[in-house]
This record gives structure tokens, C-alpha cells and sequence, in this order.
């Protein structure tokens, strides 16, 4: 008897029963008024908090806004770029914590042909269509709802993508569930159906700096990158079809090394890393692809995804006209990687599909876990 009494008092902070009436899950879920879009429409701030962790995602965009953990120290702290308001993200943004959709990163000219169609949409990044189109799903109104379980505080995001949206084909029905689970992880998943063929690649556009935001470059932070091969790509990053090795590049990340170790070399204006990397194992079992390590803070960020590549983009762009939390964002201020499928694949009958047919689930999950060290 006294056994078993003892045992449950051991058991009871590991299960957890605080939260959600009913269920045995760590946690809470809170909502709370964020503002109004400009046509109008009320955003949702959802707060996730499992321990020491704490993620708010808001209903436009389905945007992450901020990620809070603790350092080395045990003092918990803002890891990612972002705005306190919406109105920062209504202005513009380089899709801080966006859910980027329907087909994230480039389509080359903007142009496709699907079963003998030819589609052409809007270009928005100098030749080349981006992210989305004008409006992707970074700048739409999502309807949230809770799915907190055992597994930890959770918020599902769903969007139906009208067809011809964005000039795409067929109506697409997306749910994107963010779960921030037990040891600090931020699980994201993502499911989508269609009533006709369509490209598809989601992905998140998370902007992290592990000593937190506007305290610096990354370029300290080591990396080790799970990936033995890049699609090399043209001047306006459109992959030109081959896969490559790293072996040699500035690209090699196998094993651990700052990022800033060899960003000058890469011939490119700005310099930086924006590249996809194709990583060795796809799996549903979410293998470890990345693993970021910031000395200064002690934060470890380890990925895990189900995607065949990962964009891995070092805020080349960033040149302090942005002001968010924290202040300016200056160049190399974050590093983003973006689980997906790879750039262009429509284009490319030697990448993975990004087609999704009626009667088929688009699923992906990818998973950002942190640790200290
Ligand atoms: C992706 C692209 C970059 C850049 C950013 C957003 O990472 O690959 O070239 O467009 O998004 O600024």
C-alpha cells in the first residue's frame, strides 16, 4: 500500500494532471484578442505552456510569434525573431514564423503544367513565384481549435485554400496542429486533402537566434546538417536539377561547425546560406536532420523532420530596415530551417512529388526540440 502511494507521488510530476479538465496532460492552452487585420478581421493569440516552455501562435498566418525557453542558466528567454503586435506583421515581414503555403519556396517564371495544363502564377521574388503567391497562407485567417491531449497543449489551425487560389489548382483543406509536448518540443504537424491535383509543400518560417533576438549574428552558433547532398541552383536560387555532394562546399555540415566558419565563401549577393539541403533519411520515424548548438547561451536546438530536405537560410536579407522585438534586424541576425520538399519540384521530374491527388492525405511533421547544455 505504501509502496504504491509512494509510487504515484513519483508518478504524478512526470504524467502530470494539471491543465485541461479531464485529461492527464501537463500544460495549459490560452486564447486571447490579438487585433484586427485591416479588412477587419479579429486575430487569436494562442499561448502553449508545457513547463518551462512556452510557444504563441496567433490566427493570422498561422504564425509562430514567439518561442520561450530557458538557457543554461535556467533563465527563460525569447529564441526567435518576431513582433509584440500584429500590426508588425501586417506591415511586411520576411514571413517570421509564418506557415508558408501552398508551395513554399520558388517555382521557377511562376509557371507549371499539371496533367497537360499549363498554370501561371504571380511572381513575386524578382523572375520567380514565392512562398505562396501575393497572399500565401502566411496572410490569411486561420480557424483555430484546441486539440490539448496527454501529449501536451495543442492548437489546430485549419485553412480551405479556394480553387484557383493564388492561381492553383483545386480546393485544398489544410490543418497545421502545434503541439508543445513534455522536454521542450514544439511539434508540428501538418495535413491536407484536395478535390484535384496540386503542388503542395508546406513548411514553417521560423527565424530563431538561440541567444535571443537582436543579440547578435548567429554565425557562432555550430551546426551539423544530416545532409550528404544540395540541389545547386541559379542566380535567382531556382535549382537547376542536379543534386550535388557537399563534400568540399562551404555546405559540408556533417559534422558540427559554426555557421560562420565558411559563410563568405559562398558565391552568392548577399552572401549567406540559402540553400536546400537534401537530407540523407526520410522517414516517418523523425530521424535527428539538424542539431544547432549556441555556446553564449547554451541553447541546443535539434530538429527532427519527416521532409526530404530543409531550406537552410541564414537572414541574408535582413539589412536593419525590419524593427522587431529586440530592435533592428540586421544580417545573419537568425537562421530558419524550413522542413520541406525541395525548391521548384514541379519543375523537376527527378525530385521528390509535391503532388497531391484527390482521395490522398499530405501529411509532414517536422519538430523543433530544445535542450541546454
Ligand atoms: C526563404 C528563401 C529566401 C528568402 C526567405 C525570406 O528562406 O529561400 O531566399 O526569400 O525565404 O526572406
Amino acid at each position: 500500500m505504501l509502496m504504491s502511494f509512494s509510487l504515484m507521488a513519483l508518478l504524478v510530476p512526470v504524467i502530470g494532471f494539471a491543465g485541461f479538465a479531464g485529461s492527464a496532460a501537463e500544460g495549459t492552452l490560452t486564447k486571447q484578442p490579438f487585433g484586427n487585420t485591416t479588412d477587419g478581421h479579429a486575430v487569436e493569440l494562442y499561448t502553449l505552456k508545457n513547463g518551462t516552455m512556452t510557444v504563441k501562435v496567433m490566427t493570422y498566418g498561422a504564425i509562430i510569434t514567439s518561442i520561450e525557453v530557458p538557457d543554461k542558466a535556467g533563465k527563460i528567454g525569447e529564441v526567435t525573431l518576431g513582433f509584440d503586435t500584429l500590426e508588425g506583421y501586417l506591415k511586411g515581414h520576411p514571413y517570421f514564423g509564418s506557415t508558408v503555403g501552398r508551395v513554399g519556396n520558388r517555382i521557377a517564371k511562376g509557371k507549371f503544367s499539371l496533367n497537360g495544363k499549363e498554370y501561371t502564377l504571380a511572381t513575386n521574388n524578382g523572375p520567380n513565384a514565392l512562398h505562396g503567391g501575393l497572399k500565401g497562407f502566411d496572410k490569411v485567417i486561420w480557424k483555430a481549435e484546441d486539440v490539448s491531449g496527454p501529449d501536451g497543449p495543442a492548437v489546430r489551425m485549419t485553412y480551405v485554400s479556394k480553387d484557383g487560389e493564388e492561381g492553383y489548382p483545386g480546393t485544398l483543406t489544410t490543418k497545421v496542429t502545434f503541439r508543445v509536448a513534455a522536454h521542450h518540443d514544439l511539434q508540428i504537424d501538418y495535413e491536407a486533402t484536395t478535390d484535384a491535383d496540386t503542388p503542395i509543400n508546406l513548411t514553417n518560417h521560423t527565424y530563431f537566434n538561440l541567444s535571443g533576438p537582436n543579440s547578435g549574428t548567429i554565425l557562432h552558433h555550430e551546426l551539423m546538417l544530416a545532409a550528404d547532398r544540395y540541389t545547386p541552383t541559379d542566380a535567382t536560387l531556382i535549382p537547376t536539377g542536379e543534386i550535388a555532394p557537399v563534400e568540399g562546399t562551404p555546405l559540408d555540415f556533417r559534422k558540427p561547425k559554426t555557421i560562420g566558419a565558411h559563410i563568405q565563401q559562398i558565391k552568392a549577393d548577399p552572401a549567406g546560406y540559402d540553400h536546400n539541403f537534401v537530407l540523407n533519411a526520410q522517414s516517418e520515424r523523425l530521424p535527428i536532420m539538424a542539431h544547432v548548438y549556441d555556446p553564449q547561451s547554451g541553447r541546443e536546438l535539434i530538429m527532427r523532420t519527416t521532409e526530404p530536405g530543409v531550406q537552410f537560410y541564414t537572414g541574408n536579407f535582413l539589412d536593419g530596415s525590419v524593427v522587431g522585438k529586440g530592435g533592428a534586424y540586421k544580417q545573419y541576425g537568425a537562421f530558419c530551417l524550413e522542413a520541406q520538399h525541395f525548391p521548384d519540384s514541379i519543375n523537376h521530374a527527378n525530385f521528390p512529388s509535391a503532388v497531391l491527388k484527390p482521395g490522398q492525405v499530405y501529411k509532414q511533421t517536422t519538430s523543433y526540440q530544445f535542450a541546454t547544455r
